[in-house]
């Protein structure tokens, strides 16, 4: 039969399309998908540099491949390559960065402004990339799609490339990733430009982590009108658009009694943007909070997340505890 997306055909019994990527319905090809996974897609966004996103994200995904045996890929869209250094190592980074330059998550953009075929998704995907020192894997459900520092060069290209489906490149490039993995994490830079569009659009849900402070109230309000209006733009492009999944509080100290102020504060800020319509009525305030811990930057310099780090400490726990409750509630899409 022919793709109905590619028009390429596709050989008798195959439930993907080798082209794209397209999972075949199972209408369309009846008794051949029942055990197909559903694969979830989580976006990290925030405006604001700073709050934890990668550390959520670097560590969410962990959780996701060591604790709930889920076949996780993370994708690091931050030309910061924080994420990528953290899981991956500073050296390993640096030899693709010089050495294997299309394969990063750069190259995948890039072939659409520049029309190359030069990203291949298999080549590019780090296979368990956290390992011990002689290289066994410590997680092996875990794998990396990086990032390189010249990503720094996207935006500026994606904006003045005048690609009609420019909001949907990740989308169609990351297709292929649905035969394999149970989540796709990703981890925006500090912006809703374009890497972090075509985030939002391939996304299940979006996570805003924020450190409790004065400023992360009218920054959650900001971001969340700006997605808005960035869907409503998209919208007749897809079918489920990606939902506010919750707000989760990071570097908390619990003896704060000025975070627990401000916490209410964007209770009701949250409140309010789903009484306006802004974010879906189910989004929440997570009830876990990650604390601040200087485990978290010994866990970076040993380029480990904190399952492998100090997998008993109170800020891997958390992590943890947060990671199940947000499989709960995007379990309930
Ligand atoms: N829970 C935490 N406790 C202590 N430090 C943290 C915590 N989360 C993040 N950090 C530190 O704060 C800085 C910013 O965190 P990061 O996750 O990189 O934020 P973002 O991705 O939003 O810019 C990093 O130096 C990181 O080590
Ligand atoms: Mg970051």
């Amino acid at each position: 039969m022919l793709c109905p997306k590619c028009v390429k055909q596709i050989p008798d019994g195959s439930r993907f399309c080798d082209q794209c990527g397209l999972r075949l319905e199972a209408t369309s090809r009846p008794g051949t998908v029942e055990d197909e996974k559903e694969m979830t897609i989580l976006s990290f966004v925030n405006f604001k540099g700073g709050v934890g996103k990668t550390a959520t994200a670097v560590n969410v995904a962990s959780d996701l491949a060591k604790y709930h045996e889920a076949k996780t890929l993370l994708v690091d869209l931050d030309p910061q390559s924080n994420t990528s250094m953290w899981v991956m190592t500073a050296e390993k980074l640096k030899n693709r960065m010089d050495n294997e330059k299309t394969c990063t998550v750069y190259q995948l953009f890039r072939d659409h402004t520049l029309g190359t075929h030069d990203f291949d998704f298999d080549e590019a995907v780090v296979k368990s990339p956290v390992q011990n020192p002689d290289g066994t894997p410590l997680i092996p459900n875990l794998d990396l799609l990086p990032a390189t520092y010249d990503m720094v060069k996207l935006e500026h290209e994606i904006a003045t490339s005048d690609l009609p489906d420019r909001f949907s490149i990740l989308e169609k490039e990351l297709q292929v990733a649905r035969r394999e993995y149970k989540y796709i994490v990703i981890d925006c830079a500090p912006n809703i430009y374009w890497a972090t569009r075509n985030a939002l659009f391939f996304s299940d849900f979006y996570i805003v982590p924020v450190i409790p402070d004065y400023l992360a109230q009218s920054g959650l309000q900001i971001l969340a009108q700006e997605v808005r209006k960035y869907l409503d733009i998209v919208a007749h492009h897809k079918r489920n658009l990606v939902k506010l999944s919750g707000v989760l509080m990071t570097r908390v100290d619990k003896r704060s009694v000025d975070q627990r102020l401000q916490k209410g504060y964007i209770e009701n800020a949250l409140r309010e943007l789903k009484s306006q319509g802004t974010v879906d009525v189910r989004a929440r305030i997570f009830a876990t909070d990650i604390r601040n811990s200087i485990k978290v930057q010994e866990s970076i310099a040993r380029f480990l997340p904190l399952c492998e780090y100090d997998s008993n400490h109170p800020v891997a726990e958390d992590f943890r505890l947060f990671t199940d409750e947000l499989v709960r509630a995007v379990g309930q899409k």
